[in-house]
């Protein structure tokens, strides 16, 4: 029985963060599935394009700290979310398998941001990586290319939000440049 917590969408969204600290306690293989599905959801262009990895070996995740430069984080799993780019050529052409895949693996991201809250989980979107030590490290063959991994686990504490440490976005009104005023929740 995996214990979730219905989100209102708008909160889910305020309340999104990045995590780095996570507690020992491992997630259980279900709850992985529930993160899988929510990654698997997401948008994608073409059908059989992505490729989701779920790892929660712990040697394997010690070797990704290693590994891995921006896997700064104690996370006990992670998500790879991958593109199968034969199979995007295939479908969509260079420039769904060079581009558009990655939207789509981005769209995968911001779900399992939002899932991650009603699962208590928080995640850690990491991309500072060579794609090579990503292949090697899970095994992944020359036409899957990781896109993104996720760290994933429980946490118990909120960092302060984006926009207190300076992140924001510009918001304009029909041409760049004209402020769009009313973008606040
Ligand atoms: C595409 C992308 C790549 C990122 N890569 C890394 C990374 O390699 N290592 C890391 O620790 N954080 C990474 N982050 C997390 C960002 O540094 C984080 O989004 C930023 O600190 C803002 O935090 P917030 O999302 O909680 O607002 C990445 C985030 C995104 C969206």
């Amino acid at each position: 029985m995996i214990d979730a917590k219905p989100l209102d969408v708008a909160d889910g969204i305020r309340r999104r963060r990045m995590h780095r600290i996570f507690t020992d306690r491992p997630v259980p293989h279900e709850v992985l599935g529930r993160m899988a599905w929510a990654a698997a959801r997401a948008q994608q262009a073409r059908s059989g394009v992505r490729h989701v990895v779920v790892a929660d070996d712990p040697a394997l995740l010690a070797t990704a700290r290693q590994v891995l430069p921006g896997f700064l984080n104690n996370a006990p799993a992670m998500l790879v979310l991958c593109t199968d780019l034969d199979e995007a050529g295939a479908s969509g052409g260079p420039r769904l398998a060079e581009h558009v895949s990655r939207l789509d693996s981005g769209a995968a991201c911001a779900h399992l941001a939002l899932m991650a809250q009603t699962l208590g989980l928080g995640v850690c979107t990491v991309t500072s990586w060579a794609d090579e030590a990503v292949r090697a490290l899970l095994g992944l063959p020359g036409h899957i290319r990781p896109d993104v991994t996720v760290a994933v686990g429980y946490v118990t504490r909120e960092t302060a939000s984006p926009a207190a440490r300076g992140f924001a976005s510009g918001l304009h009104h029909n041409a760049f440049g004209a402020a769009f005023a009313d973008g606040g929740r």
